[in-house]
Order: C-alpha cells, then sequence, then structure tokens
C-alpha cells in the first residue's frame, strides 16, 4: 500500500476490520514489521489524539518516530510555483518534501482546508505534493477533504458497540461557533457507504456535504425524525460546503441533548473530538453511559496501527 486516504485503499473493508481486531487483541506482535524503519508525521496543524495516536500505533510496530510541527519548529514553507521567495517563505516545498523522505520510510501528513477557494482544497495540492515528491508511502492524518483514520476508528468503533446486524447511523451537523472542515463528515459518510450499516445524515438546509461523497446517501432535515430509531449519534460541525466555508447558523436546537438522545434506539454517542461542550453536545449526554467518545479516540490507535502495519508490509 503505497496511501492510505479512502476506505479504498485498504480493499475490502471487512478484512480491514477483522485485521484491525487482531491488531487490537495482539498490538505488540508485529514489532519485527517496523524495525529500522522511520515515521515521519508532519503536522500542519493542531493535534492531540492524531498526533498521540499514530505516534503510538508506529512504536507498537517497532518503528523510530520524527514529529515535525512545520509552523512551530521549521522553516515556513512556500507552496505556490513560479513565485519571487523574497518574503517571509525560506523553502519551498517542492524540495522540502523529497528532503523529508530522505529521513524516513513512511509519512504521514495533517493538514487542513483553509477555507480560502473551493478548488483549491478540494484539489488536495499540498498531500498530492507529498505522494508525488516524497518518493514515501504517505497516510492522511486528515487533508483538506477527508480524515480517512478518524473514519476507520469510527467504523472500528460501530463494529465493536453495535447491537443488531445492520445498525442505523445517524450524521448529525451541530453548531460551533468557528467554521470547521468537512473532512470528517466527509470521511465518515465515504467510510459508513462501504459498511454494512443504514446511513441518515441531518443537518439544516444549506449545509449539504459535497456531492462526490453524498451520492446514493438519505439525507433527513428535521433532526427529531432522523434520531428515530438510531443505534449510533455521530455528531460533528461543519461549514457550509455550497457558501464555501461559511457559518450559516448557530442555532442550538441543533445541539445533542438527553431530549433527543431519548427518541433514539439507546444510541451510543459518537464524536471525533475536540467537542465543545453545551454547544455540539449537553454534558449531560456527553457524560452519560451511552457516550463512547474516549472508546472511540482509543481506536485511532488501532485504525493507525493497521493502517502503518500494512504498508510496512509492502515495504
Ligand atoms: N479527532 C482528531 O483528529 O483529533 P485531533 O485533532 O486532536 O488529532
Amino acid at each position: 500500500m503505497r496511501r492510505f486516504l479512502t476506505p479504498g485503499d485498504l480493499g475490502d473493508i471487512s478484512k480491514a476490520l477483522q485485521e484491525a481486531a487482531e491488531v487490537k487483541k495482539n498490538p505488540l506482535s508485529f514489532q519485527h514489521l517496523g524495525k529500522n524503519r522511520t515515521a515521519a508525521l508532519i503536522f500542519f496543524n493542531s493535534s492531540l489524539r492524531t498526533r498521540l495516536s499514530t505516534q503510538k500505533a508506529a512504536l507498537n510496530l517497532g518503528m523510530n518516530v520524527i514529529v515535525l510541527d512545520i509552523n512551530k519548529e521549521s522553516w515556513k514553507l512556500e507552496t505556490e510555483y513560479g513565485v519571487v521567495m523574497d518574503g517571509d517563505k525560506p523553502e519551498h516545498i517542492r524540495e522540502a518534501v523529497p528532503v523529508i523522505g530522505q529521513y524516513c520510510d513512511i509519512i504521514g501528513v495533517r493538514s487542513f482546508a483553509k477555507f480560502e477557494n473551493k478548488e483549491e482544497d478540494y484539489s488536495e495540492r499540498l498531500l498530492n505534493q507529498f505522494i508525488e515528491y516524497s518518493g514515501r508511502p504517505v497516510i492522511s492524518m486528515e487533508s483538506a477533504t477527508r480524515h480517512p483514520l478518524q473514519a476507520f476508528a469510527d467504523l472500528i468503533t460501530i463494529e465493536e458497540h453495535k447491537k443488531v446486524k445492520r445498525p442505523k447511523v445517524v450524521l448529525t451537523w451541530a453548531p460551533h461557533p468557528r467554521a470547521l472542515p468537512q473532512a470528517v463528515p466527509n470521511s465518515f459518510v465515504e467510510w459508513m457507504k462501504m459498511a454494512d450499516v443504514d446511513l441518515t445524515v441531518t443537518h439544516p438546509k444549506g449545509y449539504e456535504l459535497a456531492p462526490e461523497f453524498m451520492e446514493g446517501v438519505q439525507i433527513e432535515y428535521d433532526q427529531d425524525k432522523a434520531f428515530e430509531g438510531a443505534d449510533f449519534i455521530y455528531a460533528k460541525s461543519w461549514a457550509s460546503f455550497s457558501d464555501y466555508g461559511k457559518v450559516l447558523s448557530t442555532d442550538r436546537n441543533w445541539t445533542v441533548d438527553e431530549r433527543k438522545m431519548a427518541l433514539t434506539n439507546n444510541a451510543k454517542f459518537m464524536h471525533c473530538l475536540p467537542v465543545r461542550r453545551n454547544m455540539i453536545v449537553s454534558d449531560g449526554v456527553l457524560d452519560g453511559p451511552d457516550s463512547i467518545v474516549v472508546q472511540e479516540a482509543a481506536n485511532r490507535v488501532v485504525s493507525a496501527q493497521t493502517v502503518i502495519k500494512r504498508i510496512l508490509e509492502t515495504l
């Protein structure tokens, strides 16, 4: 495997889930694979879970790990071509990426949407530059449009907690004071479409996700109706795709609370974290017995380790 951006990169999803279960059961059984190998984890944006879980996953596999926060610990990088570099960016990505590739065997990259230009964000230029110029396998640790390590962990978590063969899974938009990228909901939808689940997406009008992700997916604009009979509620805020990067609503009627969870089939509550309490979800739901956000975050190690293991097996 040379890249990890979509569920298609893992092939058969049920096999990947079986492999993830094996990795979770025996996390230190594959250390020979990473011996004398190095992972470089490159962050253009902040992280708690992705940074720690991916590092832990690589360490579990016996790898050495280098972590670089580009904005705090490195030269500012120019990403445009044909520019006269007389500003505050002393290094070009065209040299930086192949140089990083010289120091490692696998690269993980985190780079969020900038919300300046939809086409630019959805072209995934930065991630593609790493794929093209690093000479190494590249793992997305959340890019402008996708967060596949999160979505794989979400699917693992649903598999572990489901009580029926084909659970009803509801992705609900929730209010947030700032414009957040569509990467998490895009990937969540993309992965749930590959899984044996009944998926409904609910959000206010104007928050439709990109058509390339939503083809064939049921949208229910009435959140209460969407929650009826749900086995899993997955809350997330995202900015508008059509009115790109804009916050169209902060309506707290969309906050997930105890009344709404009571409409469900004793649903488990999920969120990728970090989460804003009493904006996205009430304290009561988040601290309640059906919240599985910590277990979900724990599975970030499992998803990352399964992916890195696959790559190491092909080196
Ligand atoms: N869910 C997630 O990716 O968390 P971090 O932004 O803290 O890495």
